[in-house]
């Protein structure tokens, strides 16, 4: 059976998404750990309801971080890395040796609105600003350079004339809850 590791720093719903979708046999694979930088995360409470092992670490001095991501790596052995909200960079060191098992959600149809800064409500706000019609999510491989490795799949959600970032944020979550498992589901078969 294929091996998961979550990378989460929110509210852990997308994390969620998959513990739902493995329980319901739509995804055959197991979960070995949760990896988090906040203490506060949303994301270990699920873990813990789930018997997930969870590792907490807060971003510290470069070297530390890194060498403590690695172990705990190393420990999992995943076969395949999710980065569900998780708002760290990760290690160089980490890209290198999963190259091609790293993904990531994020809330808006990249190559628009990725990089630094857009996060969270800063997507949806920019991309009300801008008049766009259509919005939506995206997964993607993850290289060293924040949302720009290559495209797996994306949903698009139309904009309405009414929105505000929370609303259309909340359309967009209900179909990142479907792309991420789906997404996992085809890339380990
Ligand atoms: C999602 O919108 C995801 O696309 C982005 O961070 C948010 C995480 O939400 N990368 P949650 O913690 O899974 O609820």
């Amino acid at each position: 059976m294929k091996k998961l590791v979550f990378f989460a720093s929110g509210s852990g719903s997308n994390f969620q998404s998959v513990i739902n979708a493995i329980e319901n046999n739509k995804i055959t694979a197991s979960i070995s750990g949760l990896i988090t930088d906040n203490p506060g995360s949303g994301a270990i409470e699920r873990a813990k309801k789930h018997n997930i092992p969870v590792a907490v670490i807060p971003f510290s001095p470069k070297s530390h971080f890194s060498i403590q991501i690695e172990q705990k790596l190393a420990e999992w052995k995943p076969d395949l890395i999710v980065l569900a909200g998780y708002l760290k960079k990760i290690p160089d060191s980490v890209i290198e040796s999963f190259k091609n098992r790293i993904i990531n959600i994020h809330p808006s149809l990249l190559p628009k609105y990725g990089g630094k800064g857009f996060y969270g409500q800063h997507v949806h706000r920019a991309v009300i600003e801008a008049g766009d019609t259509v919005s939506g999510c995206t997964v993607h491989y993850v290289n060293g350079e924040y949302d720009r490795g290559s495209i797996i799949k994306q949903i698009e959600v139309p904009v309405k004339p009414d929105d505000t970032p929370e609303s259309l944020g909340k359309r967009i979550l209900i179909e990142e809850h479907k792309l991420l498992p789906n997404v996992i589901k085809q890339l380990i078969k």
